[in-house]
């Protein structure tokens, strides 16, 4: 737990919020579907907090919302995917974020396969990596994991979809 970590940082220091805010959203982020599965369920979201967290072992690390169903799903199978979105990919997007027919349902509009670990791989996005939680940090409202790359696949080399061009916010 975050908590446990020693520190010298003085108490009662005033955040700025408006601020922590403006700059946070400067953080340039990319749009990727994580994939998830439990047993016979899958299930996936548009995560935008994702980042590469070492070369070797290859790590990233992804924050998932708390209170949302993959993160449970996650924390139960210990595995999760991240597919990378082409630049005119916007629109699929937007399917996974938005509320869905039971979970997975939002696979209506992705065919995917299985790769190696189980995880779903969308076969229309540019590529994508499955990973092995080795890592995680509960605190506040998203769970942070870090994830081991354990296989990758490309379908094909391309400009991937990135946050900004959308208009869409996911920060601060
Ligand atoms: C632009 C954008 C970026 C998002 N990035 C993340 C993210 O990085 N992590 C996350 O947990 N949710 C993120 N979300 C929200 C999830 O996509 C959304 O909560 C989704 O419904 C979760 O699905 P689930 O409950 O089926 O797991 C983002 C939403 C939008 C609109």
């Amino acid at each position: 737990m975050a908590s446990d970590i020693p520190s010298i940082a003085p108490a009662g220091i005033a955040l700025d919020g408006g601020a922590k805010k403006t700059l946070l959203r400067k953080i340039p982020h990319g749009l990727f579907i994580c994939g998830v599965a439990e047993g016979e369920a899958v299930n996936g979201f548009t995560a935008s907090w994702v980042t590469q967290g070492s070369f070797e072992p290859p790590l990233v690390v992804m924050a998932v919302r708390a209170d949302s169903t993959s993160n449970g799903m996650i924390e139960r199978s210990g595995l999760f995917s991240l597919n990378v979105l082409a630049a005119d990919q916007k629109d699929l997007a937007a399917v996974f974020f938005k509320p869905q027919q039971g979970v997975g349902g939002r696979f209506e509009a992705a065919p995917f396969q299985l790769g190696p670990l189980g995880l779903p791989i969308l076969e229309d996005a540019l590529g994508a990596v499955e990973c092995q939680v080795v890592g995680q940090v509960a605190h506040g409202d998203h769970t942070v994991f870090v994830g081991e790359v354990r296989s990758a696949v490309l379908h094909r080399d391309g400009a991937a979809l990135e946050l900004g061009p959308t208009g869409w916010q996911y920060g601060g």
